[in-house]
């Protein structure tokens, strides 16, 4: 039987396993700045400093679709200290990179309920979408103020739009999917956790269905793009059935 299109992956159309689309939980910001004294924040200043590192290397690699979490629809509960500081560090991050962006052709995406985001932030990633929208080589995308189950709730909204509009009768997995935030996105092959935790903490869950997993013990600030490379290599040796014998 036909493998359904959807269902195609890097594997099984080249004949050759590689993670196309790795999608990272970059977590262990806070204990890595805590081990040496320092205030969680500057563990989060150098989290976004191996973002760039990782962003650079994805392309070298084979990887050209990359998300990241950068913050959950839950991290709202920290103190207000830190979540101005963790906005900060995302404006700051799209102002100084949108050259390195254009240099090496990465295209910037947000996912996330942008609503409550401040005002200025959300005027930096509606430019810096429209400013990369033509670029191929890596598609990067920043799940801001994302948890998947908020995304889910807002794509059923949209879903019964759809319905409502005579648009669609009985809703497909292709039709919910057509509602996400990553609407046209390809699914994560690969998900990575640092830090330790082996939870997903509300990401990407409908579109992980298959994903493998890697957990890792190394904090996010200490990531490097030869800790990905390895992690890559081992995607490499896995034997991905997706229900078939
Ligand atoms: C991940 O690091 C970054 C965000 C959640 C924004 P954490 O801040 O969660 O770091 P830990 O888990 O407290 O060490
Ligand atoms: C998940 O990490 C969110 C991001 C990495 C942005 P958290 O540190 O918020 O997750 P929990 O609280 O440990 O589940
Ligand atoms: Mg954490």
């Amino acid at each position: 039987m036909a493998v359904p299109a959807s269902e195609l992956t890097a594997e099984t159309a080249a004949g050759a396993p590689r993670a196309r689309h790795v999608a990272i939980i970059m977590d262990g910001n806070g204990r890595w700045a805590t081990e040496r004294g320092w205030p969680r924040l500057v563990g989060h200043r150098k989290g976004a400093e191996r973002v760039k590192q990782i962003v650079h290397a994805c392309p070298h690699m084979g990887v050209n679709w990359l998300t990241i979490y950068a913050f959950s629809t839950e991290n709202w509960k920290r103190s207000t200290a830190e979540v101005l500081g963790l906005m900060g560090i995302f404006a700051r991050y799209i102002k100084r990179e949108a050259d390195v962006m254009a240099a090496e052709g990465v295209r910037m995406r947000f996912i996330g309920d942008r609503g409550p985001l401040d005002r200025k932030l959300r005027n930096l990633m509606d430019t810096i979408e429209v400013q990369t929208a033509g670029n191929t080589r890596l598609n990067l995308t920043v799940a801001i103020n994302y948890g998947g189950r908020a995304e889910l709730a807002r794509a059923t909204g949209r879903l019964a739009a759809r319905i409502a509009a005579g648009e669609i009768q009985t809703p497909t997995e292709a039709d919910l999917a057509a509602c996400l935030d990553t609407a046209g996105h390809p699914d994560p092959d690969l998900v990575i956790r640092t830090s330790g935790e082996t939870r997903i903490s509300n990401f990407l869950p409908f579109q992980s269905a298959y994903a493998e997993y890697e957990f890792t013990p190394t904090l996010w600030p200490d990531f490097t793009p030869d800790h990905l490379g390895a992690i890559l290599d081992r995607f490499g040796m896995r034997d991905r059935r997706f229900g078939a014998a």
